[in-house]
């Protein structure tokens, strides 16, 4: 893996989702295919298709509970191969009050963390990630543009296996 000086290495790419069953296929490869440690963030408008994603990433951890939007209590765990960690950042006012309500957590190393609106809290959470952007087509249907861009070789390989590279 390259890097320069302080600046990591970052891979980007994109592709499209045409259906919610699509979303949930790529999320299943996610969650297949993550490793403990790694982070997941989400972006995107309110029914872009964050908590869809979220939910293929925990069929493919092999969760067994159903997933929803934590909305109301901002963290859920659920446990699959390894434990995930859900987290819909929608209500919380700065990311202060991200790191007081217990949302970044060192137990976090040991299972996959899935953020919902994560531009809410991009600057508290740690920089090895890989960001998901969903971009709902202008025209109301179905389709979404999904971007990635993945800050370290890791999760850039993740990315690469399982929403192709660019
Ligand atoms: N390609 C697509 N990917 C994901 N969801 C889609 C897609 N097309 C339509 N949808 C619909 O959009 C909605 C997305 O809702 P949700 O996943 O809860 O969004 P968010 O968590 O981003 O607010 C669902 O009703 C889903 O059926
Ligand atoms: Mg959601």
């Amino acid at each position: 893996m390259e890097q320069t000086g302080a600046t990591t290495a970052r891979t980007a790419g994109s592709r499209r989702s045409d259906s919610p069953q699509r979303t949930r296929a790529l999320g299943r490869a996610l969650g297949a295919l993550a490793r403990p440690g790694m982070l997941l963030a989400l972006i995107g408008p309110l029914g872009a298709g964050k908590t869809e994603l979220a939910k293929g990433i925990a069929e493919g951890l092999g969760v067994g509970t159903v997933v929803n939007s934590p909305t109301f209590v901002l963290m859920n765990e659920h446990l699959g191969r390894m434990p995930l960690y859900h987290i819909d950042a929608y209500r919380l006012g700065d990311p202060d009050e991200a790191r007081a309500a217990g949302l970044l957590d060192d137990r976090q190393a040991h299972g996959l963390t899935v953020v919902e609106w994560a531009d809410r809290l991009l600057g508290v959470l740690p920089a090895e990630r890989l960001e998901l952007t969903l971009t709902p087509d202008s025209d109301g249907g179905n389709g979404r543009t999904i971007e990635w861009l993945a800050t370290n070789g890791e999760h850039a390989r993740l990315a690469a296996e399982t929403l192709g590279a660019r």
